[in-house]
C-alpha cells in the first residue's frame, strides 16, 4: 500500500493507473476509520480495480475550532487498518497541500445546504464540497463511495458532483450500526459512558416511526412527535433537528405522507454529570417508504447517482 502525501504525486499516480485500464474508486474519510469506513472500501472494491482512501480532517467543514481540534486523528492505526482491507493508495495531505496559503475558491451548493444539518452548521457544506472537488481533481476516481449516514452530504455531493462535470459515480454505502444499533460514527468514541448508552434513542426514534409508518400512521405531525418522545427520554439529548424531508430536494415533507420520505435527526448529547466525554453531536436517518409499506434505508433511486 502507498501512502502519498502530495497532491501531484496522487494525479502522476492516476494518471499512470487510468493509462493502464484500471478503474479507481475513492473512499473520501477523515480518519477515525471504523467498519462503516471499511464498508465503503468494500463497495468501492465492487466497483473497480482499485480502492483509495483519502485521510484529511478537513478544517474549512468544522464551525467550532473545539469540534475540529477535538477530532479523533489516528493515522498509524488508520494506515494499518486500510493494509488490512486491503486499500491500494492512501492520500494523506497536510492542510498545505489542500489549501494553498492564499486560497480563495470555494465550490458551493446553493440549495440543498440550506436545510437540516446547513441550518445549523453554516459554511459547513461549502467546506465538504470544497475539499471533495479538490480530492476528485486530485485522485481523478471513477467512482467515489460515500456513507448514507450522511444523508443530506451525499445529497450535495451527488449535486456538486452533476452541477460541476465530473465524470465521477457517486455511490452511497449502507449505514453500519453497532449491536445496540447506534450507527457507527468517528465521533462516539468521544461520548462518556452514560451518553453512549444513551445514543441508543436516535435508532430506537427511527425504528418507532418506521413501525408506525409501517402500521398505516401518514401524519407528519404524529410521527414527528414520536421520533421527539423517544429522543427526549434520554437525559443527556439535546434535539437539533428532528425532520421529515423529500430524500430528494430535502424540501420538506407534506403533512400526510404519501411518498419516500426521509426522517433526519440530528442531537447534541453533553458530557456525562461524572465530566466524562465531551460535546458530542450525532445524526443518524431512515428512508420511509411509504408507498410500499415499508422502509429501507437505501436510496429509492438505487445506490449509485
Ligand atoms: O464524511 C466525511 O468524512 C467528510 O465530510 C468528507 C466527505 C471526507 C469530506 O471531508
Amino acid at each position: 500500500m502507498k501512502v502519498v502525501e502530495s497532491r501531484l504525486e496522487l494525479q502522476r499516480l492516476s494518471d499512470e493507473e487510468r493509462a493502464r485500464g484500471q478503474r479507481i474508486a475513492l473512499v473520501p474519510t477523515m480518519g477515525a476509520l471504523h467498519a462503516g469506513h471499511l464498508s465503503l472500501v468494500d463497495a468501492g472494491r465492487k466497483r473497480a480495480d482499485q480502492v483509495w482512501v483519502s485521510i484529511f480532517v478537513n478544517p474549512t467543514q468544522f464551525n467550532e475550532a473545539n469540534d475540529f481540534e477535538g477530532y479523533p486523528r489516528e493515522l498509524e492505526r488508520d494506515l494499518d487498518a486500510c493494509r488490512q482491507a486491503g486499500v491500494d493508495i492512501v492520500y494523506a495531505p497536510g492542510v498545505d497541500d489542500v489549501y494553498p496559503q492564499d486560497a480563495q475558491t470555494w465550490v458551493d451548493v446553493e440549495t440543498l445546504t440550506l436545510p437540516l444539518c446547513g441550518a445549523s452548521r453554516p459554511g459547513h457544506f461549502r467546506g465538504v464540497t470544497t475539499v471533495v472537488a479538490k480530492l476528485f481533481l486530485a485522485a481523478k476516481p471513477h467512482v467515489a463511495v460515500f456513507g448514507q449516514k450522511d444523508f443530506q452530504q451525499l445529497a450535495v455531493i451527488r449535486q456538486m458532483t452533476r452541477d460541476m462535470g465530473f465524470d465521477v459515480e457517486i455511490v452511497g454505502g449502507a449505514i453500519v450500526r453497532e449491536p445496540d444499533g447506534v450507527a457507527l460514527s468517528s465521533r462516539n468514541v468521544r461520548l462518556g459512558p452514560e451518553a453512549r448508552r444513551q445514543a441508543v434513542a436516535l435508532v430506537q426514534a427511527l425504528d418507532a416511526v418506521e413501525a408506525a409508518a409501517a402500521s398505516g400512521e401518514r401524519d407528519s405531525g404524529a410521527l414527528l412527535a414520536l421520533a421527539r418522545t423517544h429522543i427526549e427520554s434520554a437525559p443527556q439529548a439535546r434535539v437539533d433537528y428532528i425532520e421529515l424531508r423529500d430524500p430528494d430536494s430535502l424540501e420538506t415533507a407534506p403533512e400526510t405522507l404519501a411518498a419516500a420520505t426521509l426522517l433526519a435527526l440530528a442531537v447534541n448529547f453533553t458530557p456525562d454529570p461524572s465530566g466524562e466525554g465531551a460535546d458530542v453531536r450525532l445524526i443518524d436517518n431512515r428512508l420511509l417508504s411509504f408507498d410500499r409499506s415499508r422502509a429501507t434505508e437505501h436510496h429509492p433511486s438505487g445506490d449509485s447517482q
